[in-house]
């Protein structure tokens, strides 16, 4: 039976590497994102795009279950969609606290409670990552606090949900990146940008395919045994 998995925020610069990377291993790809306006990145044998606000809880309900129709079931979930609203803690509005926690928070949980269901009766152990950030335990960075909360949230959820969903064999596990080169580069004036960059040990920013790997990793079997972490990537940026 081929495996399927989705993976949120698919149209961006890390949620397309993480798609090609699975399809690449023979995964069936369900691809979610509010904007497909390039969907000729894919390898489509295996590939279906959904265009949909995943802040939206009924869009969610609405778009898993036509996944259970189609595929019968998740094996593995993503969490990748995301944004990071660059305003100063003085100057956020409500509608922006609100809109970055339900774009990074909101639409993590809403998926979680969506695709569980799904994933319980598929053979072996399936998988639920969550892409977190650096930032919600880095405060030598940049990073806004709405985006460290957000992202702190989603931890949160994901020891949560590993602890709950052990003994069903369903691992939760997040990747905290560092810079990792995305379009999401484009919030950051230029001076912030390479001061960030400079900060990190290999004088690079990380890429979107190094991350990846670490998805298919857990993902696959080296992932059967890991739940409840969180893994940081940063080269080493942090360690003291
Ligand atoms: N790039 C970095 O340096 C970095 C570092 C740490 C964490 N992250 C996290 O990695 C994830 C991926 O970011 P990226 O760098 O690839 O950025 P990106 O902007 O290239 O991709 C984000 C994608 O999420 C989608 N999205 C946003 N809101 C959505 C919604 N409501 N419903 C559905 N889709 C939505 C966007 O359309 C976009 O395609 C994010 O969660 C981000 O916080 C990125």
């Amino acid at each position: 039976m081929k495996k399927v998995a989705v993976i949120t925020g698919a149209n961006g610069g890390l949620g397309a590497e993480i798609c090609n990377l699975l399809l690449s291993q023979a995964y069936s790809v369900v691809g979610l994102d509010l904007n497909w306006t390039d969907n000729t990145k894919f390898d489509f044998q295996n590939w279906q795009s959904i265009e949909i606000d995943l802040s939206i809880a009924e869009n969610v309900q609405q778009t898993f279950e036509d996944i259970r129709y189609r595929y019968g079931g998740i094996d593995v979930l993503v969490n990748n969609a995301g944004t990071c609203l660059m305003s100063d803690f003085d100057e956020i509005t409500s509608d922006e606290l609100i809109k970055q926690i339900e774009v990074n928070f909101y639409s993590c949980f809403y998926c979680c409670q969506a695709a569980i269901p799904l994933m319980i009766d598929r053979p072996g152990i399936r998988k639920i990552i969550n892409i977190s950030s650096n930032g919600a335990y880095n405060f030598d960075v940049f990073d806004p606090p709405h985006y460290r909360a957000s992202k702190a949230a989603m931890d949160t959820l994901t020891k949560d949900l590993a602890r709950r969903y052990a003994k069903q064999k369903i691992t939760v596990n997040s990747i905290a990146p560092a810079m990792t080169q995305t379009p999401l580069f484009d919030v950051l004036d230029e001076n912030t940008l390479s001061n960030a960059i400079a900060a990190m040990p290999h004088g690079t920013a990380m890429q979107p395919s190094q991350v990846a790997e670490w998805v298919c990793f857990l993902s696959g079997k080296g992932g059967d045994v890991c739940s409840g972490n969180i893994i940081i990537l940063n080269q080493g940026r942090d360690v003291r």
